[in-house]
């Protein structure tokens, strides 16, 4: 089924020159581009993405983290997105994910790990995760010609 997913290169990523790196390994794969933003994560904009994680006792250095410096934010579509996106993701952790990866090829470690995506296993996710990065109107519409 066509969807949409979130994806974001992290401050780690954006600061090693990974943004581009990464679009290519999604356009290469075939996804559409819908929409692309980089900015900056503000306090109340990161604990409320990760809103999940507030009881964790990593919870204040991820914020501090993802909020250190500028992201790049997407939004990707495709068939069975998610879980595409996913599985070209790899593990939370790097050291635990394949070569072939991307965080397997480029993370560092499990703060480090380059890249943010929603997560297969928690339906609604990327729903949830693009309307809370992005206004309808900066999503595009068109035709992906192969
Ligand atoms: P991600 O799955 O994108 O979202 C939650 C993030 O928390 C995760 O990536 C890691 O980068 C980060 N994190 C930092 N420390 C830990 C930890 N001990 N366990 C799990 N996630 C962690």
């Amino acid at each position: 089924e066509r969807e949409r997913t979130f994806v974001m290169v992290k401050p780690d990523g954006v600061q090693r020159g990974l943004i581009g790196e990464i679009v290519s390994r999604f356009e290469d794969r075939g996804l559409k581009l819908v929409g692309g933003k980089f900015m900056r994560i503000d306090r109340d904009l990161a604990e409320e993405h990760y809103g999940e994680h507030a009881d964790k006792p990593f919870f204040e250095g991820l914020v501090e983290f993802i909020t250190s410096g500028p992201v790049f934010a997407m939004v990707w579509e495709g068939a069975d997105a998610t879980r595409q996106v996913r599985s070209m993701v790899g593990e939370t952790d790097p050291a635990e994910s394949p070569a072939g990866t991307i965080r397997g090829d480029l993370g560092l470690d499990l703060g480090r790990n380059v890249i943010h995506a929603s997560d297969h296993e928690d339906p609604g996710s990327n729903e949830r995760e693009i309307d809370l990065f992005f206004d309808d109107e900066e999503l595009i519409d068109y035709d992906r010609v192969d």
